[in-house]
């Protein structure tokens, strides 16, 4: 049975696609190898996602910290981002999915920067499930672009230090107009954040797997959207209050 039939679907899910490189080294495979598959699991999941009528997934494809890694593995992912872009986009259009890229990309070579204009001009009309990929993103820097925005506008004298609240705020990070994640599901193991959506996960909920991503398949993916509609969301408040409020 479809898992949005018999439970509430988170609306928004950020995920931390980890664990490309040990599926490839546990096959005695190159670690590209891993970052093929792992292209192959975001699809099938987006596919999934589409029909669950899901309305946002932010993916992150690459840290600001991941170009510490070695040239030979940044070129081969740069590579790939371009024909994953290429052979992807058509889909996601048909499908009626709106991608937008949050993070720098002026770092980004130009055939790159191109592709990904190219694929958020091709899909901004779109109604459909919202695919965010965060390249060459960190959650430090989100908040510092934002800060160095609002600063900006009290340079110009167009608002001073009183005027900030987090509404303000929020309307100047990467995210701004999309409601926070729900669910946070980080594959590979590994039980942390690493610099990803610091601000936005303040109230999500935190699902971590040992599954490597390119094995995260639907099933899975169901039984995390399962483990979520088990939490109780109280923000702050007493278990009563929100049985209270269901009840009313
Ligand atoms: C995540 O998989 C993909 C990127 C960071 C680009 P990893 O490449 O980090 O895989 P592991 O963690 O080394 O297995
Ligand atoms: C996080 O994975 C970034 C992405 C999945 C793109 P990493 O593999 O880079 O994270 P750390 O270094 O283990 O924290
Ligand atoms: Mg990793």
């Amino acid at each position: 049975m479809n898992v949005a039939s018999t439970i509430t679907v988170p609306n928004h899910i950020a995920i931390i696609m980890d664990g490309n490189g040990r599926w490839a080294e546990g096959k005695g495979l190159p670690r590209v190898a891993g970052h093929r598959a792992g292209v192959k699991t975001l699809r099938k999941l987006v596919e999934h996602s589409v029909k669950l009528k899901l309305n946002a997934i932010t993916a992150y494809a690459f840290s600001r910290e991941n170009w510490q890694r070695p040239d030979t593995e940044i070129k081969l992912l740069m590579d790939l981002f371009i024909s994953a872009l290429r052979s992807e986009v058509e889909d996601l259009h048909s499908n009626n999915v709106k991608l937008q890229f949050i993070g720098d990309r002026s770092a980004f070579s130009s055939k790159l920067q191109h592709s990904i204009s190219q694929s958020e001009k091709l899909t901004i009309t779109n109604s459909g499930l919202r695919l965010n990929i965060a390249a060459n993103y960190s959650g430090r820097w989100d908040i510092i672009s934002a800060l160095q925005s609002v600063a900006r506008d009290i340079e110009l004298d167009k608002m001073t230090a009183a005027d900030i609240n987090e509404t303000l705020f929020c309307d100047r990070l990467s995210l701004a107009g999309l409601i926070d994640p729900d669910l946070f599901i980080r594959t590979g193991g590994e039980q942390r954040i690493s610099n990803y959506l610091l601000w936005q996960t303040a109230y999500t909920e935190l699902y971590f797997t040992e599954t490597l991503w390119p094995d995260f398949d639907a099933e899975q993916f169901d039984l995390a959207i399962k483990w979520y509609s088990k939490r109780q969301r109280r923000f702050g408040k007493t278990p009563e209050q929100i049985e209270q409020t269901l009840k009313s």
